[in-house]
């Protein structure tokens, strides 16, 4: 089951940062990396916290079928309302939604970690459950090493549209997760925030052997730089803010 923050977090989110399912230069550097990265055609493909279904979009020409799942019904609604012939946008949670077929290509971009480690192992258990045979996923892992360092920073998110909306990171080291914090400048009292738990890549090692998943790889992501308040496209597997596994059924 979706954690009881889940809903409201990634429904105020989306809204804050004003996105009505319009592609940018993020989504198409993302899919061709991704296409890279699965280094053969996609196939049938199941994308997890599919957002208002841009990704899929981009890679619809690519793949055979895409089925989405959401969470959230207002960013399922604008995925339909932009989706093509061979995407299936699903409203759901991947903890319980019921998904009879087998894919090539699993995809879940940056969003792995709500809840806690069982609620992960329960998700990849799933996943493997979800792969045929010779299938692949790709699973954005958040980097412990880098959310330790964004610890205690704030920003605002959407200066353009949303200057009121203001954001702050916090380390939470007992749990080993970021604590992502948002609200309105005026109402400071009123807070939301999304939790999710970063793992090493020896952990996230591990916790896949015991889901019954071989990681086959790691692909770093990007990091901010604190100090000198800049993103970098290129970083380290050490320093990234996220690193992408991919993995296959044992
Ligand atoms: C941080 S956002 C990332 C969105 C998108 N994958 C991207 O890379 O931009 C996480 C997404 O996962 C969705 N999500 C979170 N928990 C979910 C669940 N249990 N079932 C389905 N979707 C979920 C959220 O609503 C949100 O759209």
């Amino acid at each position: 089951m979706a954690s009881n923050w889940a809903e409201k977090f990634y429904e105020m989110q989306y809204r804050s940062l004003k996105q009505e399912g319009e592609l940018t230069v993020y989504e198409m550097d993302l899919a061709k990396s991704l296409k890279e990265q699965v280094g053969r055609p996609l196939g049938n493909v199941l994308e997890l916290g599919a957002w208002d279904g841009r990704l899929a979009r981009i890679l619809a020409d690519d793949a055979d079928t895409i089925t989405t799942v959401e969470l959230i019904p207002e960013m399922v609604e604008v995925a339909k309302a932009h989706s093509a012939p061979n995407i299936t946008p699903l409203c759901g949670d991947f903890y319980d939604i019921k998904i009879d077929s087998t894919f090539d290509t699993i995809l879940y971009m940056d969003g792995f970690g709500v809840g806690e480690d069982e609620d992960q192992r329960t998700l990849l258990e799933r996943i493997g459950s979800w792969l045929n045979d010779n299938g692949t996923a790709l699973i954005d892992i958040y980097n412990p090493t880098h959310w330790i360092k964004a610890d205690g920073q704030s920003m605002c998110p959407n200066p353009v549209d949303h200057p009121e909306v203001i954001r702050r990171y916090d380390y939470d080291y007992d749990n080993n997760r970021m604590i992502d914090t948002w609200w309105h400048a005026d109402e400071p009292e009123n807070t939301l925030s999304q939790y999710l738990k970063c793992y090493t890549t020896e952990q996230i090692y591990t916790l896949c052997q015991a889901a019954g998943l071989d990681v086959i790889g790691y692909f770093p992501n990007g990091a901010m730089d604190y100090n000198a308040w800049q993103y970098s496209d290129n970083a380290s597997l050490e320093e990234c803010l996220s690193y992408r596994i991919k993995v296959r059924r044992h």
